[in-house]
C-alpha cells in the first residue's frame, strides 16, 4: 500500500470511499492496524483514559503525546498518522504552533488535532497557514468536559444543530482539512458531511460520515470500568487474532455494515 496522505482522505471522499480509522498508542498495535488495511491511526489523547486509567483526558501532556507518537509511527507504513494536541496546547495561536511542531518533528505526526470551534478557529487559521494539516474537532469534545460535566450527546435540539454546522462550515473556512464529529444525532452527522467538503469522521454519529474511528480499546472489547456507549461494537468477538478483528473492523467500515443504524443517535 502507498502512504495515505492528507489529500488522499479527500479523494476517499469524492469518490465514496470510507475511511476507517482507530485509535492506537504504541508500535505494535499500530503495525497490526496497518497491515489490517487502516487508513489513519489517531494517538488521541484518550490514552489518559484507557492507558493512564485518568477520568478524563483533561491531565494529558505534550509530553505524553509526543512520546506515544513516536511509538506509533515506528509501527506504521502507510497509514495516516494523526496526533491530537492535549488540553490548553492550542490556548493561543503561538503556543499551538510550538505544540503542533513538536508533534510533526519529534512525534513523527502528518497532521495534529484540536477540538472545538470558536476561539480556537484562530489556532486553526495560524497552523494551516503555516503548513501544518488540522483536523478539526466538533460535537462532544472530551477536553470541555469538566465545563459540560460528563460525557453527552450534543447537538441535540434545533438551535444547537445549527450551531454545530455554522461551526463545521467554520472550521473548513479556517483551514482544517478532516473533521472529527463525536456523539452527534446521525441525521446531524449526515447534514455536517454533504455541507463541507473535507472528510468527516464519526465516532457516535451514525453511518452516513465520510469515515469512522473507535478507541481501539473499544473495538477490541476491553472495558476498563466505563459503561459502555451505544456507538461501540467489539470486533473481536467470535475471532482468534486482533489483526483479524482490525481487519472485520476495516471491512464493515468501507461496506458501510458498521456503523449500523442502532450504533447512532436518534
Ligand atoms: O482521543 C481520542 O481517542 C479521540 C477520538 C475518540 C476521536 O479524540
Ligand atoms: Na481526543
Amino acid at each position: 500500500r502507498a502512504p495515505i496522505t492528507v489529500p488522499a482522505l479527500r479523494q476517499m471522499k469524492q469518490r465514496g470511499e470510507r475511511i476507517a480509522a482507530l485509535t492506537a498508542y504504541d508500535a505494535s498495535f499500530a503495525r497490526a492496524m496497518d497491515h489490517a488495511g487502516i487508513d489513519a491511526v489517531l494517538v488521541g489523547d484518550s490514552l489518559g483514559m484507557v492507558v493512564q486509567g485518568g477520568a478524563n483526558t483533561v491531565s494529558v501532556t505534550l509530553e505524553d503525546m509526543v512520546y506515544h507518537s513516536r511509538c506509533v509511527a515506528k509501527g506504521l507504513r502507510s497509514a495516516l498518522l494523526i496526533a491530537d494536541m492535549p488540553f490548553q496546547t492550542y490556548a493561543g495561536p503561538e503556543r499551538a504552533l510550538d505544540a503542533a511542531t513538536a508533534l510533526l518533528a519529534e512525534g513523527l505526526a502528518s497532521m495534529v488535532k484540536l477540538e472545538g470551534a470558536g476561539i480556537v478557529l484562530d489556532a486553526i487559521g495560524y497552523l494551516s497557514e503555516r503548513e501544518i494539516p488540522v483536523c478539526a474537532h466538533l460535537g462532544l469534545t472530551p477536553q470541555s468536559v469538566l465545563k459540560l460535566g460528563g460525557f453527552r450527546v450534543q447537538g441535540r435540539d434545533a438551535d444547537a444543530a445549527k450551531a454545530l454546522l455554522a461551526q463545521a462550515r467554520a472550521v473548513e473556512a479556517a483551514g482544517a482539512q478532516l473533521l472529527v464529529l463525536e456523539c452527534v444525532p446521525s441525521t446531524l452527522a449526515a447534514d455536517i458531511t454533504g455541507a463541507v467538503g473535507i472528510p468527516t469522521i464519526g465516532i457516535g454519529a451514525g453511518p452516513d460520515c465520510d469515515g469512522q474511528i473507535l478507541v481501539c480499546h473499544d473495538a477490541l472489547g476491553i472495558n476498563s470500568g466505563h459503561r459502555r456507549p451505544r456507538f461501540v461494537k467489539d470486533f473481536l468477538k467470535g475471532r482468534d487474532s486482533v489483526e483479524a478483528a482490525f481487519r472485520a473492523y476495516v471491512d464493515e467500515v468501507k461496506s458501510g455494515a458498521f456503523p449500523a443504524p442502532e450504533h447512532g443517535y436518534a
